[in-house]
């Protein structure tokens, strides 16, 4: 049996077994969805959104990519997020890191890596913003640890600058979000920051006509 029959068998026996632990489990979640959650996270393969939250199919609306970012030129994560906000209605947004991400490490070396250079670019600007916090810690593990945080708290705060976020703020007195990182090493999730609706950011991003 290959790799990939491999997954179609244990997804088979997977179906079988949520029939047997609830009979109208598929019924049920193939007329509707109501995530409360949206999940920002890392494309990384050890870091799933539902497994390491306990979350059962249904509960989490999920967008990952390289190293978590909320770019705004990103159609992709921009459609999930109004999506997520405006019809789902999500009561909160999670971004969520994790110590050790390659993308955040490939982001502090000076290896060309192809189209990735773009992405990673968003990040290299987010270590010159925080040089100096990034560069007092001392191993290459810290500073990369450092920036994993970081990161996390300026993409909250890219949720915060985009209009959809505001105009949720605004009108639905919600999400609430969430920066969070995810320990390889331990499996547990460190909360590092969370803005409430209405929550203050510079003058220079707020939109006065939503
Ligand atoms: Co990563």
């Amino acid at each position: 049996m290959t790799s990939y029959e491999k997954l179609l068998r244990e997804n088979k026996s997977w179906a079988e077994a949520q029939i047997q632990i609830d009979p109208e489990f598929f019924s049920r979640l193939s007329e509707i969805q109501t995530p409360e959650f949206l999940w920002i996270g890392c494309s990384d393969s050890r870091v799933p959104a539902d497994k390491i939250t306990g979350t059962q199919p249904g509960e989490i609306f999920v967008h990952r990519n390289i190293a978590n970012m909320v770019v705004h030129t990103d159609i992709n994560l921009l459609s999930v997020l109004e999506y997520a906000v405006d019809v789902l209605k999500v009561k909160h947004i999670i971004v969520c890191g994790h110590y050790g991400c390659g993308g955040i490490r490939a982001a502090m070396g000076n290896h060309s890596l192809g189209i990735i250079n773009k992405w990673l670019r968003n990040i290299k600007d987010i270590y010159r913003i925080h040089k100096d916090e990034i560069e007092n810690e001392i191993t290459e593990e810290n500073k990369t640890n450092k920036l994993v945080e970081l990161n996390v708290k300026e993409q909250v705060m890219n949720l915060a600058k985009t209009s959809i976020i505001q105009k949720a703020w605004k009108h639905q007195n919600g999400p609430q979000l969430h920066g969070w990182v995810y320990g390889l090493n331990d499996g547990i999730i460190k909360p590092v920051c969370e803005m409430e609706p209405g929550s203050a950011i510079d003058p220079l991003y707020v939109y006065d006509n939503l």
